[in-house]
């Protein structure tokens, strides 16, 4: 091939050809097409595939149609052989035969609900460009605009924008569909604008972001749903006839479904097969639509909640939706995730923190909870300093009445019994620590019990005051309303400045119910726009404060992980991942986490044993292995803890530190899981969470392994690390490990001269003056073989001796392994 025509190809990310738009990343191939009607056929999503000029494309993309199907609608006369309901669609209508789910529902003003879109024009923009001129994908969602064709010219090196503008027929409603295509991340995300270009209002019912069309329906859906504590469980269905409907109503994006899903042919696995990973960036109620119609084609739809949400769209006004996000891979769902993390990191986390490595935490909360004063606080910071913390947090409870949480949400002020000397005194004494100081707020709530709620009920979404529904004994404010914006933005401006605060920890604790905005009853608008415009209004508040506090590491919070998503993200580089602290259960929330979301916006903290949401006692050591996997702190009251713990935790932190830019930056594999469906032979079937993280110049790895129960007789374990390098030479190593005599029992009385009686205080003497060696690993290898063979640990304890060479492996037991190119 001329070499010339070669580069130019490379670099062309979206072209035209006849008729047909090819959209490119590095990777993969989009293509849609302009049918005789006007309407536009969603061709291809997969696999990056050739496209040149001169050849046909559509040729081999497009479906062929030879006879009227069956009792079906037909487009037109000229036309009858088009049934939309046999023809993949990137924008569907309704009404027209596509008797498929639409992506728009409204209803114009003579009540037709119609809606046939046909194309007018297009434009390629080399950047990023959208209607406000931003150059990236925060999640925007603007008040309407009149500029739909005044873009401001911004650009973002890596990205093209095509904008697609259509025209609904017979109607005064036009929409743009604009296309970024993220080149080295493989991702497209698609923005949808509608606009009303008559003068009476058209009131909107539904508008989908994300649309993709697919000819067959054979997939695996993957979306991942849980509860408070128990969030992103993978749950996984074979699609058939019918359809799947997921989303949340919470208001909020929710632990109930997370919007990030994937579809995958049903033979795909970790690392092969074709892989979709799509989600929004957006964090109110939304919904994910996914059906196979009379022909077995599929649709996915994916935006806002359509329940409860209606917009009236006035004459002259825009419409904007969330930005839809999609990638594909056909290296499994591993593939997947390496195009959503980049994605996610290099382009929508923003701001200093995006790129730059989290220092390790101390965390109030499950040390203290309510119960904080400054001598307290202080206790636990002396002690979190002489084990090499970086940053120490004061969780809930510093302000107002708030010893319980039944007070004083609203009143942002300091409680000088419990801080006499305020913020400033206690963050000053932390820094003479060594360690920068942060905190938490919830600024979007108030507790009926605060001055804030006597002197303004009307800034709170409720209909009946008397009589609404109570969660966590606290009311949204209405951020609809730009004066509840101001004061929320004025007042955490300045607990934000009232000391040397380095973190902020921003907490979100309830569902939104009732819901209803005074301000709009206010405005004469719609209550269906509430949630929509909320986050619009949280979304204004985020972006200010993170621009006049630019220095500070924010961290979202929603109960846990009550509202993870890429709207949140745009804005804050982390979230706090669960309140669910125990490491066997972290481990399966991370996992999941980690097919959408990259390891650094997860925080995850060790916390004590037992653990205080599951009662669960597991070894110090799994809880630091799982935790090192996320933004990564502690959460226990380190002032109570005894010298042989506090020693274990300082060289922890000495680990992480060493290998703190693998975890942060490195690439993250899932291998064996929970779910077990890649596991062969009894001890793994679901036993095992197996995950590599590796640098990005594939020199350092680090693994984990950890074992859900003990197997008796089954001394043989590999670990099967990937994304090394095949023919270098690495060297594998452990944490050289010491046991614990206690993990025995009497069994300790088979080497003992002297009898000893289990519990007894000489057996715990024992214990901690005599610590037997443990295992060693110690092995050099080349990649290939690593990876494909295997890497056998050392023979576990399997009830019939033990020796230095033992790896003793527990109930909830787990090891780290570091890999290490050689040279
Ligand atoms: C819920 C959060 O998830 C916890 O970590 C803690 O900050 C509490 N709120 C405080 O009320």
């Amino acid at each position: 091939m001329d070499r010339k025509f070669e580069i130019l190809e490379e670099r062309i990310l979206i072209q035209k050809i006849n008729s047909t738009f090819v959209l490119n990343t590095e990777k993969t191939t989009y293509a849609f097409r302009v049918m005789e009607t006007g309407q536009l056929e969603h061709l291809y999503y997969g696999a990056k595939i050739r496209s040149m000029e001169g050849h046909e494309t559509a040729g081999i993309l497009v479906e062929r149609h030879a006879f009227q199907p069956g009792t079906n609608v037909i487009l037109d006369p000229d036309h009858d052989t088009f049934t939309m309901n046999d023809i993949c669609q990137e924008l569907s209508g309704s009404g027209r035969g596509d008797t498929g789910e639409a992506a728009i529902e409204l209803i114009f003003p003579d009540g037709c609900q119609t809606i046939d879109w046909i194309y007018d024009k297009f434009e390629i923009q080399d950047g990023r460009h959208d209607l406000e001129g931003k150059t990236l994908p925060g999640a925007h969602v603007l008040e309407e605009k009149q500029r739909l064709e005044e873009n401001e010219k911004k650009t973002v090196a890596g990205v093209q924008t095509l904008n697609i503008y259509l025209k609904a027929k017979n109607e005064n409603l036009t929409a743009l569909l604009q296309y970024f295509v993220w080149e080295d991340s493989n991702v497209i995300t698609r923005k949808l604008y509608l606009k009303n270009t008559g003068e009476q209002p058209v009131e909107i019912r539904k508008a989908m972001s994300g649309q993709l069309d697919f000819a067959d329906h054979d997939f695996r859906l993957s979306s991942f749903h849980g509860a408070w504590t128990r969030e992103m469980e993978k749950a996984d269905m074979l699609l058939t006839s019918g359809g799947y409907r997921g989303g949340s109503r919470t208001g909020n994006s929710s632990a109930d479904t997370n919007p990030f899903f994937m579809l995958a042919r049903p033979s795909a696995t970790e690392d092969t097969g074709l892989v979709y990973g799509m989600n929004l960036i957006y964090s109110g109620s939304h919904e994910e639509a996914i059906s196979v119609n009379i022909f077995g084609k599929t649709r996915v739809l994916w935006g806002i909640q359509r329940e409860g949400f209606t917009y009236r769209l006035d004459g002259g006004r825009i419409f904007e939706a969330p930005e839809a996000v999609m990638t594909v891979s056909k290296n499994g769902y591993n593939g997947m995730s390496h195009n959503m993390h980049k994605f996610v990191r290099d382009h929508v986390l923003t701001g200093k923190w995006a790129k730059k490595e989290r220092p390790v935490l101390l965390n109030s909360w499950e040390a203290a909870y309510f119960k904080i004063s400054e001598s307290k606080l202080l206790n636990l910071a002396k002690a979190a300093s002489e084990v090499g913390v970086e940053l120490f947090v004061m969780d809930d409870g510093w302000f107002g009445e708030r010893n319980d949480d039944k007070h004083s949400l609203g009143d942002w002020d300091v409680n000088k019994k419990k801080l006499p000397h305020g913020i400033k005194g206690l963050a000053d004494k932390v820094k003479k620590l060594g360690m920068s100081f942060g905190l938490w707020v919830e600024p979007e709530m108030v507790n009926v019990e605060s001055k804030l709620y006597m002197e303004h009920p009307e800034w709170v979404l409720q209909h009946i005051a008397e009589d609404h529904a109570e969660g966590r004994n606290q009311r949204v404010l209405d951020l609809v309303n730009p004066e509840v914006q101001k004061w929320l933005i004025e007042t955490m401006s300045k607990v934000f400045s009232s000391g040397d605060i380095s973190y902020v920890k921003w907490d979100m604790n309830r569902n939104m119910s009732d819901i209803y905005s005074p301000y709009l009853k206010k405005e004469g608008r719609p209550q269906g726009e509430t949630v929509l415009r909320y986050m619009q209004g949280l979304y204004a508040c985020m972006a200010e404060l993170t621009k006049r506090f630019p220095d500070i590491l924010f961290e979202g919070c929603a109960s846990g992980g009550n509202r993870f998503d890429l709207g949140i993200l745009s804005y804050f580089p982390q979230i706090w991942g669960s309140d669910d602290t125990d490491a066997i259960c972290r481990a399966e929330i991370q996992n999941g986490y980690s097919y959408g979301y990259p390891l650094s916006c997860v925080s995850a903290h060790v916390s004590s044993a037992p653990n205080h949401q599951t009662l669960r006692v597991t070894p110090l050591e799994t809880r630091f292995d799982v935790a090192a996997f996320g933004s990564f702190g502690y959460e226990l009251n380190l002032a109570d803890a005894s010298k042989d713990e506090k020693e274990k935790i300082k060289s922890q932190i000495e680990t992480y530190k060493k290998y703190r830019s693998v975890f942060f930056q490195g690439d993250f594999y899932r291998g064996r899981s929970y779910q077990g469906n890649l596991s062969n032979g009894y001890e793994l079937r679901g036993n095992l969470m197996e995950w590599t993280v590796i640098s990005e110049d594939q020199r350092t790895a680090v693994c984990l392994i950890l074992q859900k129960e003990q197997v008796p007789n089954m001394q043989q374990l590999r670990l099967y690390p990937k994304g090394l390098l095949e023919n270098q030479k690495y060297h594998f190593t452990n944490i050289p490990q010491r046991v614990n005599l206690k993990m025995f029992g009497d069994l300790v009385n088979t080497v003992a001269p002297v009898h000893v009686k289990q519990d007894s205080m000489t057996h715990n003497l024992l214990a901690k003056f005599v610590k037997p060696d443990g295992e060693t690993e110690d092995l050099y290898a080349y990649g290939d073989s690593m990876m494909e063979n295997g890497i056998p640990l050392s023979p576990a304890y399997s009830g019939t001796g033990f020796n230095e060479k033992t790896r003793v492996f527990g109930d909830f037991t787990s090891r780290l392994y570091f890999i290490q190119a050689t040279n």
